[in-house]
């Protein structure tokens, strides 16, 4: 698909001009539209089929990243998301990875990991043994629970046992139940297929089934995003495009040195990852959880993602994490927002939304990184900050940008100074802004 070029720039439209541009671009219909905008989105009456004692739906804002090129092909992304210059950055940074030509991605097969957890275990050693010589026949009961999935090629892969000698209740064992969820998430098919095991396990073992439940650290199903920013898009106004390239890469030593440092650096990552599985009604805890317990998985914790110069001197940059996000089911199914969202990607596998989010999440990193190893963050985050703060105090639609620019110019983005400024126009007696 080819993002079309108008006379004005996608950000210098209005919403209502920014919608009916997407419209023609990604060839949506009118209901999908709708859907994107929030006009049809989630209604409280499908609210209230989803949580407990609901009473209502709660809004975020969606905006579109473009520039995406991922694996050959342009994508453009649905991210929700209530911080300032995350969009901006993300789009921003495809734009300079396109130049470099674009993201290139992978994801492993939708292999998830369940776990039982095996209490009063009278012979650790001989039971392992028998519950891997049953190792055909469980699997065989565990795909007994979803043929459908059976017939699109998923179903049970593996199934291995740990032993944990010793702990405070003294020794257990642990079955991992290694199942191809192919494009669901694929936490209700692992669990029930647990579930279904477990009074076998128990038979088998001579122990009691105690926990059954998926594992967030999802690393059978781990997206990986490479990208190349050329050289010579590296540089702007007074820095030198291998200074920025170096900065770049002296920040992602830090992260990689320091687990306090790794915590920010990742959630710039997370940034981008989260907004775009929010947007398709993935389960961002579940994608949090996996990021965070694969960072630390060397006993330390450090950055997902890492920056280095190639032979030409260009920056290289790449992302590994598990990513556990589906097409089909919970949310993403009953979500108008998260249906349209996939529509306007394109996206026709849960591999394929991997893919695509993991790049995001590489794209929020260099952003993160170009900016704090340059100017600094403030200078992007305070324009749209001022705007924010500008509407809490009250301004009119044709007050926020002048009122931002008042803020920002005189280096006070603070509610009660936005607020003093809105009295001292109100007092002016032509009722327009003094300006500056
Ligand atoms: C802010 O939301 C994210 C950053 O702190 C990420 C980073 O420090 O790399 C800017």
């Amino acid at each position: 698909m080819e993002q079309k070029s108008t006379s004005k720039k996608f950000y210098e439209l209005n919403m209502a001009e920014r919608l009916s541009a997407l419209g023609s671009e990604a060839e949506l219909s009118d209901e999908t539209l709708r859907a994107l905008s929030g006009e049809d989105g989630l209604t409280a009456a499908d609210a209230d089929h989803m949580v407990e004692n609901a009473i209502g739906t709660y809004a975020l804002p969606l905006g579109i990243a473009r520039n995406f090129v991922v694996n050959g092909r342009s994508v453009l992304v649905t991210m929700v998301i209530e911080e300032p210059s995350v969009i901006a950055g993300a789009s921003f940074m495809a734009k300079l990875v396109r130049a470099g030509g674009g993201f290139t991605a992978t994801a492993d097969a939708p292999e998830m990991i369940g776990q039982m957890q095996i209490l009063d275990v009278p012979d650790l050693e001989r039971a392992a043994e028998r519950l891997l010589s049953y190792k055909e026949e469980l699997l065989h009961e565990a795909a007994s629970i979803d043929p459908v999935l059976v017939r699109l090629g998923g179903g049970p892969r593996d199934l291995q046992v740990h032993q944990i000698a010793s702990s405070p209740i003294g020794p257990f064992l642990v079955v991992h139940l290694i199942y191809d969820v192919r494009d669901a998430m694929g936490a209700n098919t692992v669990n029930t297929a647990l579930e279904t095991l477990a009074p076998r396990v128990a038979a088998i073992s001579g122990g009691r089934v105690h926990l059954r439940i998926l594992s967030n650290l999802a690393d059978h199903r781990l997206a990986k995003a490479t990208c190349t920013v050329p050289l010579s898009e590296l540089a702007f106004d007074h820095f030198s495009a291998e200074s920025v390239r170096d900065g770049i890469i002296a920040a992602q030593a830090f992260a990689v040195a320091d687990p306090y440092r790794a915590a920010t650096h990742n959630k710039g990552i997370m940034n981008g990852v989260d907004a775009v599985v929010i947007a398709t009604g993935n389960d961002w805890r579940a994608v949090e959880a996996g990021a965070h317990a694969y960072a630390a998985r060397s006993g330390r914790y450090t950055s997902l993602s890492s920056w280095a110069k190639d032979k030409e001197g260009n920056l290289f940059g790449s992302l590994e994490m598990p990513m556990a996000v589906g097409i089909v089911g919970g949310a993403t199914h009953v979500h108008p927002g998260a249906q349209a969202a996939l529509k306007l990607m394109k996206v026709g596998s849960a591999a394929q939304l991997a893919e695509i989010i993991v790049s995001v999440g590489l794209a929020q990193n260099l952003a993160a990184l170009r900016a704090l190893a340059t100017e600094g963050i403030q200078r992007g985050h305070m324009s749209l900050h001022a705007r924010q703060v500008a509407i809490a105090a009250g301004a009119s639609e044709s007050q926020v940008n002048q009122l931002a620019d008042q803020l920002v110019a005189e280096g006070t983005i603070r509610v009660d100074r936005a607020a003093e400024i809105l009295e001292e126009w109100s007092q002016n007696p032509n009722g327009t802004p003094i300006q500056l």
